[in-house]
């Protein structure tokens, strides 16, 4: 499989083109400082065997945030040196932190735009990305990740919605002035050998906002500078993000929000068009730095295909390798069914914006970490054999039924309509479901498999079919075809 080839950074060698893309665990302390938490959280993707884990967003300043890591010091380069340390024991893993800065912002609503920032403002900025990624270097890591997407201040710079009316705003060129100046900073202050990759936005998905269009050019800039790799990502603004009175606005609870890390509603490999083009441009352009891309890809034929098809040249996988970071082994030694499947539910989303610990909802309650692997387990089964799995017809909803299984962490819901493809619906920790995204006139089967907490599934459960009426006029259509057929 071609995700499981290796990929060279710049020098940084990743064993295998499977990223982890930031993610931020709120395991920080508030603070800022590394806790066993959140090393065991990257040191767990490590023994996993992913190519390239991000640390998620580590902080250049200290404006509040909660907790997040920060890399604004000098102080914290001991810590996160231990946890670099850590994560190369335990495999070949490459490893580099997400490096932000980030705009004030208050409970009131209340935020800081980009226009506000003063010149002293920016070039405190720009010393401080260097200062971070010299940081970084020292602490041991393989590279380093600016974070230009996203609600964050790089990433409002590059924005069409920048309204400064200076040499760092307005025009293309004007918005990107700060991404040369940070990347200037950091050659000088970090070495030009040290590869430095970048997150930037394919689309940001608000109003007035930029689009692929923009993103285009911003990726052959990044290019032109010399970075080591383009991740892309989409959305997250806090241009149309909700707010709840008392709160601190999150960027993710808007439309943007919701496309930046799509729930279960949202195809698989949905941005894969958009950054295909992208990579398709800059590789006409004559430039061949790595173009990795995310959003619902956990499916390892997923994996495989946006790579076949030059939509990415890597492939980040946030929250499905949170649900199962032995997900790289797993593929590698063909156990695809014990794969912990990610459903898209979110609750690591709503975890992180209200600042709790991020954990994911498929591991067994308590646990700050996925379980450990273990191939020798035993898959759950249920007693004499059957799960007595039924379903009824409860309005327009199809509810699903089934007795509980011995050893079972979770059940995977699988559901085929007419001839389609057989897929997970959801996992759930209970023995009931509904499916009210039925529609009339289509047949649906559906078994359940018992699954234990480190994703040894059972054998499927019996299969259960069920189709709901559809329109009367199709119905009529129907009684019209069948003597013809008879
Ligand atoms: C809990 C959580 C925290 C995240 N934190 C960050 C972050 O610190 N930096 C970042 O660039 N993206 C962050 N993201 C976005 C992910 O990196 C990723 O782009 C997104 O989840 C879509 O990929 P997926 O569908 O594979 O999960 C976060 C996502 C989640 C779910
Ligand atoms: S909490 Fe839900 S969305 Fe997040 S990783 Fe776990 S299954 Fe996926």
């Amino acid at each position: 499989m071609k995700f499981l080839e290796p990929l060279d950074l710049q020098g940084m060698v990743i064993p295998n083109r499977v990223m982890v893309p930031a993610m931020v665990t709120r395991l920080a302390d508030e603070e800022g400082w590394v806790t066993q938490e959140i090393q065991d959280r990257y040191v767990r993707y490590a023994k996993g065997g992913v190519g390239l884990i991000v640390v998620e967003a580590m902080a250049i300043h200290h404006s509040n945030a909660g907790p997040l890591l920060r890399i604004s010091d000098q102080k914290f380069v001991p810590g996160l040196a231990e946890m670099v340390k850590q994560i190369h024991g335990a495999s070949d893993s490459k490893v580099v932190p997400q490096i932000i800065h980030f705009m004030k912002i208050s409970k009131s609503g209340w935020r800081q735009t980009v226009d506000m920032l003063s010149h002293e403002d920016i070039d405190t900025i720009v010393e401080q990305f260097g200062d971070a990624v010299a940081r970084a270097r020292e602490a041991g890591f393989d590279g380093a990740e600016l974070h230009a997407a996203h609600a964050y201040t790089l990433s409002s710079f590059l924005s069409r919605r920048n309204m400064r009316k200076d040499e760092y705003g307005g025009s293309m060129e004007g918005r990107l002035r700060i991404l040369g100046r940070v990347v200037e900073s950091v050659r000088r202050k970090a070495g030009a050998d040290f590869p430095v990759g970048i997150r930037i936005l394919a689309d940001e998905f608000i109003t007035d906002g930029s689009t692929v269009s923009d993103s285009k050019l911003i990726a052959l800039r990044m290019a032109q500078l010399g970075l080591a790799y383009i991740s892309l990502s989409v959305g997250g603004k806090f241009e149309d993000a909700e707010h709840a009175a008392g709160q601190v606005p999150h960027p993710y609870n808007g439309y943007s929000g919701d496309r930046c890390m799509p729930g279960a509603q949202y195809p698989a490999a949905l941005h894969a068009g958009l950054t295909r083009e992208i990579k398709a441009f800059l590789n006409a352009k004559g430039y061949q730095v790595p173009v990795a891309g995310a959003g619902k890809i956990s499916d390892p034929d997923d994996a495989e295909r946006v790579l076949a098809d030059g939509s990415m040249d890597f492939v980040g996988i946030a929250r499905g390798l949170l649900a199962d970071p032995d997900w790289v082994l797993k593929v590698a030694r063909g156990e695809i069914d014990r794969i912990v499947k990610c459903d898209y539910c979110n609750v690591c989303k709503h975890l992180d914006g209200a600042h709790k610990k991020v954990v994911c909802f498929l591991w067994p309650k308590g646990m700050m970490q996925a379980p450990d692997d273990n191939a020798q387990g035993s898959a759950p089964g249920w007693p004499n054999g059957s799960a007595n799995l039924r379903v009824g017809l409860n309005g327009d909803t199809a509810t699903l039924q089934w007795d509980k299984a011995e050893g079972a962490a979770r059940y995977d819901v699988y559901r085929a309509s007419d001839d389609g493809d057989v897929v997970i619906e959801d996992a759930v920790k209970v023995t009931r479901w509904m499916d009210n995204s039925i529609l009339g006139g289509l047949t649906y089967r559906y078994y359940v498999r018992a699954c234990s907490a480190s994703g040894q599934a059972g054998a499927p459960s019996n299969v259960v079919m069920i189709k709901p009426d559809g329109p009367s006029v199709e119905r009529d259509r129907e009684a019209d075809r069948a003597p013809a057929m008879a």
